[in-house]
């Protein structure tokens, strides 16, 4: 099933159930907490914490999402993306779990000529927070999932927030069972590989303070109503309905890479080091598109700064695989293609998104034409001496001096 009809589903499926469909909001929210949009709820916080009145009581949408804070894993598993979309239908003081649960069953169980995703039902298990048994029991009840495929887990998996100050609640989590090829027995608590997450419901009504990591933070109290948020990753139900093993081979990303493989003469497959640069390079040329397109320009702080580390690594990947001219506006053309019939404003902002890619591009270049020589006397000057370690003074007069970024300078120095 291609990306475009799981999309039109999922917004089919709950517009019938009352739902409005909202288009996703631009990937720049002004939320002092957040950089980038990074969750399909963000756009309805306001709703949730009561500060605002939604114009619905019910809402579906497929919401452009950006998170880099796993940057480095890009490529390497299976399933981390610095851009991805989530499906997400939402309650504000409607329905609550005996609503989401029935629902999400529904959608992925119904066969695929009725309308859903048609999962077999004996290959899905859940998760549900230690001390629910509510949801629990309805899992049983509603949708007549057995006992044994229902999974407890604590506050790091099974509480959901933004990370930051704000609503938060326990949520439930769907698993496909991808099957004994891809790992051990035992549901989602032995093996997330083979037993792959789908759908997280989360069950929004408390609100949290400060606090590190996913436990470190009190609960503040009840938001004013019990909401529904949930979200469903478009890519890596893709993979599962598309039969390949990582969505970075799903239709659309897929095209990225294929696109990368040609412009650098690596053909995909050949070896796993070329295989993980071309993912790297299909994941991020889509990101910078869509960042670009959401209004931010390369810089040294901020948003600006992830979007310039997501180019500059594209670029460097597209080095290391072999380009020698610059590639970046094919890429650029190659993403936009791919994502445009779903983001149609990708194509009335193309040529300013292509202008401030290449034009990073160029500069970029420029700045590893000199980096590079320097870089290379440090490096000879440390073996002279007979050591391995390049010195923090060393990176920090590349920085510092010669615009030579520090990720790079890592890379590198780890190469
Ligand atoms: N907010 C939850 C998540 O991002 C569900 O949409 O996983």
């Amino acid at each position: 099933m291609e990306s475009a009809e799981i999309r039109r589903r999922f917004l089919n499926f709950f517009a019938e159930r009352g739902h409005t469909v909202v288009p996703s909001a631009s990937l720049l929210l002004n939320d002092p907490t957040l950089l980038f949009v990074n969750a399909g709820m963000v756009p309805f916080k306001p709703y949730f914490l009561g500060e605002a009145v939604p114009p619905y009581k019910r809402a579906t949408s497929v919401q452009k999402v950006v998170r880099t804070l796993d940057i480095e894993e890009v490529g390497k598993t299976t399933r981390h993306a610095s851009f991805f979309q989530m499906c997400g239908n939402f309650s504000f003081g409607d329905y609550f779990k005996e609503g989401a649960i029935p629902f999400a069953w529904d959608l992925l169980t119904t066969s695929t000529h009725e309308g859903g995703y048609g999962f077999p039902e004996d290959k899905l298990w859940v998760t549900v927070y230690e001390d629910d048994d509510e949801a629990a029991g309805m899992w049983q009840e509603l949708v007549g999932l057995p006992a044994d495929r229902i999974q407890r887990r604590g506050m790091v998996d099974n509480f959901w927030s933004m990370g930051v100050p704000g609503p938060c609640g326990p949520c439930s989590e769907i698993y496909y069972d991808r099957g004994p090829d891809y790992g051990r027995e035992g549901g989602p608590v032995a093996d997330e590989d083979r037993y792959l997450e789908v759908w997280n419901l989360v069950f929004m009504q408390s609100i949290r303070g400060e606090g590190p990591g996913k436990e470190g933070f009190p609960i503040l109290g009840d938001l004013p109503n019990k909401n529904i948020d949930t979200g469903l990753g478009l890519e890596r139900m893709a993979a599962i309905l598309q039969g390949v093993d990582n969505i970075y081979e799903i239709d659309t990303t897929r095209g990225i890479l294929d696109r990368a493989a040609e412009l650098s003469g690596t053909a995909y497959g050949t070896a796993e080091g070329s295989d993980v640069a071309l993912r790297v390079v299909a994941d991020h040329a889509r990101t910078c598109a869509f960042l670009i397109g959401d209004g931010v320009i390369p810089g040294n702080e901020g948003r600006g700064y992830v979007l310039r580390r997501i180019t500059r690594r594209v670029i460097s990947k597209m080095r290391e695989l072999g380009a020698h001219e610059p590639t970046m506006g094919e890429l650029i053309d190659t993403a936009i293609a791919q994502m445009a019939p779903q983001y149609p404003e990708l194509n009335d902002q193309h040529v300013r998104i292509r202008q401030v890619a290449v034009g990073e591009e160029s500069a970029f270049l420029q700045t590893l034409r000199t980096g590079s020589a320097i870089f290379d006397t440090a490096v000879a000057s440390v073996r002279t001496n007979g050591g391995s370690t390049l010195s923090g003074e060393q990176a920090f007069a590349l920085h510092d001096t010669y615009g030579f970024p520090i990720d790079l300078t890592l890379e590198l120095a780890a190469e």
